[in-house]
């Protein structure tokens, strides 16, 4: 944005021709690319394109996968970019890493998918001081300084934690369960990152309105379908009560119903344990069309376009809402779902 008008201001008093500049100092010789980074260096050839550095938390669900898919093909160079991506496989030093490596690089625009929610003062500082403004995108950081980033992007993880916690409510009330004790256990995602802090939240919300549901237990899954079956198994070691897992993703919940399963318990609508998940992924229908999940609460990762259009507001000088969520649904056995099915975009 700035680092770009200035770098073209300076161009023209140099007298140096148009064909000749590459877009925001992309002619900075760049250092080696970080671990994971697919995107690579940026080269001098970048000519006009608009520089994004993407550092994205890893690949651990359908979610992200969908989420990668979504950037690479919105940032690139036929529509005016060169994406560098980095995936910094969960681990937040890796995505530290990522950012001071779009710094040097001198990228336009640094694009951050935050794996946890907080230590991020430092590195956005530096980012703010080398001019390059920061687009968050899914989950969000807890800053001092709301300066430190121009726009976020994402989903209300406290709703989604809320609609279903809501969800459950009315399901068990339908069932003739308004009144029963219910037994639940949570497998949480990341611990820190803003999709279990809100989701976990959330359902607390709901959780606290209802005595007679009891939280067992509660631990993390790590948002991988691995975890979430290990996590599993050891509640059903430990409870042999359990009426309800909330699974803070899909995969957390696809690897739930496998330990379950493995158990010789049912689960699904005509089953012994309620499953439910968080994100909506194709996978997650045929899950529920198969009898196993009972319901998804939709995360919608298709942030790409939405980064993009905030992009080109800023490259034409306008502002930009500074807080953006994304509209979200959920989809439960009740529906038809294999009418939505194919309609699904992830
Ligand atoms: O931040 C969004 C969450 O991250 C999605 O629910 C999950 O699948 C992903 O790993």
């Amino acid at each position: 944005m700035k680092k770009r008008v200035l770098s073209i201001i300076a161009m023209l008093a140099m007298t140096v021709s148009m064909a000749a500049c590459s877009s925001g100092g992309s002619d900075t010789p760049a250092p080696t690319p970080t671990e994971g980074e697919e995107g690579g260096e940026v080269s001098s050839d970048a000519g006009d394109l608009i520089t994004v550095g993407y550092a994205q938390v890893g690949a651990e669900s359908d979610w992200r996968t969908a989420n990668t898919e979504s950037f690479k093909s919105t940032f690139t160079e036929d529509k005016g970019y060169k994406l560098i991506f980095d995936d910094a496989q969960q681990k937040q030093e890796n995505q530290i890493k990522a950012i001071r490596s779009f710094i040097q690089q001198d990228v336009d625009y640094i694009v951050v998918a935050p794996v946890v929610e907080t230590g991020w003062e430092t590195v956005l500082e530096e980012a703010k001081e080398a001019g390059i403004p920061v687009i968050l995108s899914d989950r969000m950081m807890q800053l001092s300084d709301d300066e430190l980033y121009v726009a976020w992007v994402g989903g209300n993880f406290v709703k989604e934690g809320e609609t279903c916690g809501e969800w459950l409510a009315d399901y068990l009330e339908a069932q003739g369960r308004g009144s029963e004790d219910i037994n639940i256990v949570t497998i949480q995602g990341t611990i820190g990152a803003s999709a279990q802090v809100g989701r976990t939240e959330g359902f607390g919300n709901i959780l606290a309105q209802h005595d007679n549901w009891k939280m067992l237990d509660m631990q993390s899954g790590e948002f991988t379908q691995a975890k979430g079956q290990e996590v599993m198994e050891s509640f059903l070691k430990s409870y042999d009560d359990i009426d309800v897992v909330i699974c803070e993703n899909d995969n957390e919940a696809f690897g739930a119903i496998d330990a379950i399963k493995a158990a010789g318990k049912t689960c699904g609508p005509d089953g012994d344990i309620i499953v439910v998940g968080f994100d909506s992924v194709k996978a997650a229908f045929e899950s529920m069309i198969a009898g196993d999940l009972n319901a998804t609460f939709e995360c919608n990762p298709l942030h790409g376009p939405r980064v993009d259009e905030i992009i080109k507001k800023l490259e034409a000088g306008e502002s930009v809402e500074k807080i953006q969520y994304v509209d979200e649904a959920y989809f439960d056995t009740s529906m038809d779902l294999e009418t939505i099915l194919p309609e699904r975009a992830y």
